[in-house]
């Protein structure tokens, strides 16, 4: 049977964005928090958030705010939050042993059938589960920011997650509208961030070696690169770009081989390159929390009206 009933357990940025995302769907949403004000302070920016979206029609889901909203309850209790869930979903900070600490705690009251899973960017499911009573019915769901526009999640195993975990898994993530992709297994960085890591790295080198500026680099991603990415992954734009990808690297292979191989070493990330790029950003969007948030809200704005366009153009 489907999971009614989902616990967030920590009500930060991603707590809350998870929890939009399942009451959309129609699940009932216990937020937990050990800091009552945080759980206060989510379900007010919840409502919020909420409401905005319904004025706007980029609420997702076929409920009104009003009746998602009744779905989210806030819990100080960790064993009451998670009573009766199918689905427990940890967004703590980014630390290891805080949420071993977490997962050690869950481990000791959860039954056999509920799924334990983690919000982690970089931690390794092996990091986080081994030891645990429960490892078999443990997970990495790690969602893109924000989960409520962007549906991406990657579903990374530990070597003893049963199966059935992961299909469970990936059947909620889908019933919930996001977008899950299933690891065979664990490494480090996962999938995306891999990839994110391998674009930063070359975006460093480039303009550290003054062959772009700032602003410019960011545009070839903006208005070349993401305006295909956004609905063809690279495999399939290499497909696209010849008669297939049998053309593509019979064709390619050479230029891009020759092309890797001038990428310079990994960079450091600090020094007079990292004070160029900061300085460029800097004068583009000054770090004051006011303008910073303003474009985030207007990042997220494009998010929402491209989120709505892909379910438009949805071809599979
Ligand atoms: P956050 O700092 O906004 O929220 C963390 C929440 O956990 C806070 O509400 C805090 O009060 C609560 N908390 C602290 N100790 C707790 C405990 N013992 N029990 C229950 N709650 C506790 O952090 P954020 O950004 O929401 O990140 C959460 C997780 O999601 C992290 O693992 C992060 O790596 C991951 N993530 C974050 C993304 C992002 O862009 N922020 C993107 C994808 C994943």
């Amino acid at each position: 049977m489907e999971p009614a009933r989902v616990a967030i357990v920590g009500s930060g940025l991603i707590g809350r964005s998870w929890a939009m995302v399942f009451a959309a769907a129609g699940f009932e949403v216990k937020l937990y928090d050990i800091v009552q004000q945080q759980i206060t302070g989510a379900l007010e920016s919840i409502r919020k958030q909420m409401k905005e979206l319904e004025e706007s029609g980029f609420l997702k889901g076929a409920l009104s705010a009003e009746k998602q909203l009744a779905l989210i309850s806030g819990c100080t209790d960790l064993k009451a939050a998670v009573e009766g869930a199918a689905f427990i979903q940890e967004c703590t900070p980014e630390n290891l042993e805080l949420k071993k600490k977490i997962f050690g705690q869950l481990d000791l009251i959860v039954d056999d059938n509920v799924i334990l899973s983690s919000s982690t960017s970089c931690l390794l499911p092996t990091r986080l589960f081994t030891g645990l009573k429960h490892v078999k019915q443990c997970v990495v769901s790690h969602p893109v920011n924000p989960p409520y526009f962007v549906p991406l999640v990657e579903i990374v195993p530990h070597p003893e997650t049963d199966p059935s975990t992961i299909e469970k898994t990936y059947a909620l993530m889908k019933k919930a509208g996001q977008s899950p992709v299933k690891l065979n297994k664990e490494i480090e960085g996962f999938v995306l961030n891999r990839l994110q890591y391998a674009v930063i790295s070359e975006a460093w080198r480039l303009v550290g070696e003054g062959v772009v500026s700032s602003t410019d680099l960011d545009l070839v991603m903006s208005d070349g690169l993401g305006m295909r990415y956004a609905f063809i992954g690279p495999l399939e734009t290499m497909h696209l770009n010849a008669e297939g990808i049998s053309n593509y690297c019979e064709r390619y292979h050479e230029g891009m081989r020759l092309v890797l191989n001038t990428f310079g070493p990994v960079p450091e990330f600090s020094g007079e390159i990292e004070q160029k790029i900061n300085q460029a950003m800097s004068e583009k969007i000054p770090v004051v929390p006011q303008q910073l948030d303003a474009r985030r809200e207007w990042r997220d704005e494009c998010l929402a009206h491209l989120a709505k366009l892909k379910k438009q153009m949805k071809s599979d």
